[in-house]
C-alpha cells in the first residue's frame, strides 16, 4: 500500500486533534450512530494499543471507568488502567475478569497481524471475536452493550447469529472511517440478554 493511502484524512485528523490512531474515528462513528457509551459507565477496551479507543471512551465515560488490554505494552493513557496481556489466555481472560468486576461496555478492536493469506487472516480475526465474546459472557452486565472488530469470510455469519442469540439488537456496520479496502467489519450488540 502507497504512502498515500496510509496516511489518509484520518490519519492527519488524529494527528491534529491529538489522538493516538485514526481508529478513534470509527469508535467515535459507531457511538454516534448506535449510543454505545453513557457517562459512568465502565468499558473494557481489548487489543487497545496504541490506545485511541480509550481515548474516546475515557472523554465520554469519565475517568477511571476504562480498562485497556493488549498483547503489547501500551503507554499511558490518564484516567485509564492499562495491561498487557494475550486475550487467548484463559487465565488473562480470568484475571481481566476479576480486575474489570461488573461492566457496561465491551469494545474489541482485536487484530491478527495479517499474513496475507485471507482464509487463516479470517479465521484469526474469528477467533479474536470469539474471546471477546467469551468476555462478555464473563463480565458484561445485563443490558450492556458490545462492539466488536471482525474480518469477514465464511464464518461471519455464524459468529453474528451467536452474537444474536445474546444480545436484543444487533448491526454488522462498517463506519466511513474503516478504508474501502478493508474486509473488516464492526458488530455492534446491544442489550445484552445475560451471563451463560
Ligand atoms: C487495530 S489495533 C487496535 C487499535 C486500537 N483500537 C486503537 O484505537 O488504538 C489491534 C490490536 O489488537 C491487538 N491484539 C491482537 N491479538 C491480541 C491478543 N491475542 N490479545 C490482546 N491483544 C491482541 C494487537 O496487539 C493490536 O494492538
Amino acid at each position: 500500500m502507497c504512502a498515500y493511502k496510509r496516511k489518509d484524512g484520518y490519519y492527519h485528523k488524529a494527528k491534529k486533534e491529538g489522538y493516538r490512531s485514526r481508529a478513534i474515528y470509527k469508535l467515535k462513528q459507531i457511538d454516534e450512530k448506535f449510543y454505545i457509551f453513557n457517562p459512568g459507565d465502565i468499558v473494557v477496551d481489548l487489543g487497545a494499543a496504541p490506545g485511541s479507543w480509550s481515548e474516546y471512551a475515557v472523554e465520554v465515560v469519565g475517568e477511571d471507568n476504562v480498562i485497556a488490554i493488549d498483547l503489547e505494552r501500551m503507554r499511558d493513557i490518564e484516567g485509564v488502567s492499562t495491561y498487557q496481556g494475550d486475550l487467548t489466555d484463559d487465565e488473562v481472560l480470568n484475571r481481566l475478569s476479576i480486575i474489570a468486576g461488573d461492566v457496561d461496555v465491551v469494545i474489541s478492536d482485536m487484530a491478527p497481524n495479517i499474513s496475507g493469506n485471507y482464509s487463516l487472516d479470517h479465521a484469526r480475526s474469528v477467533y479474536l471475536s470469539q474471546r471477546a465474546l467469551k468476555f462478555c459472557d464473563m463480565s458484561l452486565n445485563n443490558g450492556g452493550n458490545f462492539v466488536v472488530k471482525i474480518f469477514q469470510g465464511e464464518d461471519f455469519k455464524n459468529f453474528l447469529e451467536d452474537v444474536k442469540s445474546q444480545f436484543s439488537f444487533v448491526k454488522a456496520h462498517s463506519p466511513r472511517a474503516s478504508r474501502e479496502s478493508s474486509s473488516e467489519m464492526y458488530i455492534i450488540g446491544k442489550g445484552f440478554k445475560g451471563k451463560n
